[in-house]
C-alpha cells in the first residue's frame, strides 16, 4: 500500500466527515479507516468516488461499540483519530434527545476509553505524535446578544439537547487530557455549508425546495444570526489543527460571515433566479414562508477565530458569496444525489424531511 500513515475517522459518511475523508483519501498518502454507524445522516453515495480506493477502509459500526473500536485500533494502529460521529440536527434533538446522549456523550466516552487504552500501549514517537481530535460546535457556548463573539474562553451555556450533549462530550475530552494526559485537540466550529449536506439543514433544503417550487420555510421572522463556513475551509482547519495544534488546546473555527437566516434564504433565491433563468418559480423569494419558531431558538452565534489564525495560520479561503455559488452549483449538478436522499433510496427507506434548521 502506498500510504505512509493511517487515521481513524468516525462519522465519515456524514456531511463534514464525508468531505474530510474524500480530501484525505485523494491525497494518496493516508489510509483512512472510516467508522460510521450509517444512521439516517450517513450516506455511502457521498463516498462513491472512493469506493474501490485502497486508501479507504469503510467499517459499519458505532463509536459506542467498545469491542469494535478496540479491535480497529489494534488492527490498524492509527496515528490519529478524528471524531466527527454525532447526532447533529437540533430539531431532531428537541423531538428525541435520547440518541444524542447515546452517541454524542456515551459514544464519545467509549471512544475515549478505547483510545486511552490504545495510546497507553504506544511508545516512543508513536506515542508522542498520536492525536485525538474532537470535532465540536459553537453551539456549546449558548447564544449571543447583538454584539460580541465566542472566544475559546467563553463559558459553556448550551441551550438545546444537541448542544448540551456536545458540551458534555467536549468536557470529557478535556478531562482525558488533564487526567490522563491523552493528547486531545478540540475544535468548535460555526455552521457549515457545502456539497453533500443532508437536505434537512437550511441551505440544501432551500435549494431543493426552491428548485421544486415548494415553500421555503423560515423559522420565526428569520432574524436568527449564524456564522457560515464553507465545509472545505472547515476541513482545512481540522487538517491544520491535527498537524500543528497543541495538545489540550481548543480552537474556534469560523468564517466571519454573520448572516440572518432570512439573508441566507434571500441570497439563495437570487442565486437560483440567476442560475435557473427559465424556472417557472422565479422570483424564488415568493416561495418564502415564515413558520412557528423553534423552541429555545438561539438568537445569534458568532465566532472569534483569531486564535487559530494567529497560532496556526489558518484562514477561510471562501467568502460567503463564492462558497454559496459553489454550493448551489454542486446541488444543481448532483440532483441524483439529492433525489436519492429525498426519496430514501440511498438507504432503502422513505424519510419525511420538512425541517428548516440552521443549527
Ligand atoms: N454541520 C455543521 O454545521 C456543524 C458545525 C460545527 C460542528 N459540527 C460537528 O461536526 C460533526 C459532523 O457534523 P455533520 O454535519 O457532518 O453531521 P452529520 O449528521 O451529517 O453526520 C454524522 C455522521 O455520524 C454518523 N454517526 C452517527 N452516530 C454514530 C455512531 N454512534 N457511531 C458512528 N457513526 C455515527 C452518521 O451516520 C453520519 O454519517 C458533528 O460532531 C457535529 O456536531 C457540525
Amino acid at each position: 500500500m502506498s500510504n505512509t500513515k493511517t487515521i481513524l475517522v468516525t462519522g465519515g459518511a456524514g456531511f463534514i466527515g464525508g468531505n474530510f475523508v474524500l480530501r484525505q483519501v485523494r491525497r494518496g498518502d493516508t489510509l483512512v479507516v472510516n467508522l460510521d454507524a450509517l444512521t439516517y445522516a450517513g450516506n455511502l453515495d457521498s463516498l462513491d468516488s472512493i469506493e474501490d480506493n485502497p486508501n479507504h477502509a469503510f467499517v459499519l459500526g458505532s463509536i459506542g461499540d467498545r469491542a469494535l473500536v478496540d479491535y480497529l485500533l489494534e488492527r490498524y494502529e492509527p496515528s490519529a483519530i478524528v471524531n466527527f460521529a454525532a447526532e447533529s440536527h437540533v430539531d431532531r434533538s428537541i423531538d428525541s434527545p435520547e440518541a444524542f446522549i447515546q452517541t454524542n456523550l456515551l459514544g464519545t466516552f467509549q471512544l475515549l476509553e478505547a483510545t486511552r487504552k490504545y495510546w497507553r500501549r504506544l511508545s516512543g514517537k508513536a506515542r508522542d505524535n498520536f492525536r485525538f481530535l474532537h470535532v465540536s460546535t459553537d453551539e456549546v457556548y449558548g447564544t449571543l446578544g447583538a454584539t460580541g463573539k465566542f472566544t475559546e474562553e467563553n463559558p459553556y451555556r448550551p441551550n438545546s439537547p444537541y448542544s448540551a450533549s456536545k458540551a458534555g462530550s467536549d468536557h470529557l475530552v478535556r478531562a482525558y487530557f488533564h487526567t490522563y494526559g491523552l493528547p486531545v485537540l478540540t475544535t468548535n466550529c460555526s455552521n457549515n455549508y457545502g456539497p453533500y449536506q443532508f437536505p434537512e439543514k437550511l441551505i440544501p433544503l432551500m435549494i431543493h425546495n426552491g428548485l421544486k417550487g415548494k415553500p421555503l420555510p423560515v423559522y420565526g421572522n428569520g432574524a436568527n444570526v449564524r456564522d457560515w463556513l464553507y465545509v472545505e475551509d472547515h476541513c482545512r482547519a481540522i487538517e491544520r489543527v491535527l498537524a500543528a495544534g497543541t495538545p489540550g488546546e481548543v480552537y474556534n473555527i469560523g468564517g466571519n460571515n454573520e448572516k440572518t437566516n432570512l439573508e441566507v434564504v434571500h441570497t439563495l433565491c437570487d442565486l437560483l433566479d440567476e442560475l435557473r433563468p427559465d424556472s417557472p418559480y422565479r422570483p424564488h423569494r415568493k416561495l418564502i414562508q415564515f413558520v412557528a419558531d423553534r423552541p429555545g431558538h438561539d438568537l445569534r452565534y458568532a465566532i472569534d477565530a483569531s486564535k487559530i489564525q494567529k497560532d496556526l495560520g489558518w484562514e477561510p479561503e471562501e467568502t460567503f458569496e463564492t462558497g454559496l455559488q459553489k454550493t448551489v452549483q454542486w446541488y444543481l449538478s448532483n440532483q441524483t444525489w439529492c433525489q436519492r436522499v429525498m426519496d430514501g433510496s440511498y438507504r432503502g427507506e422513505r424519510l419525511g424531511l420538512e425541517q428548516s434548521g440552521a443549527g
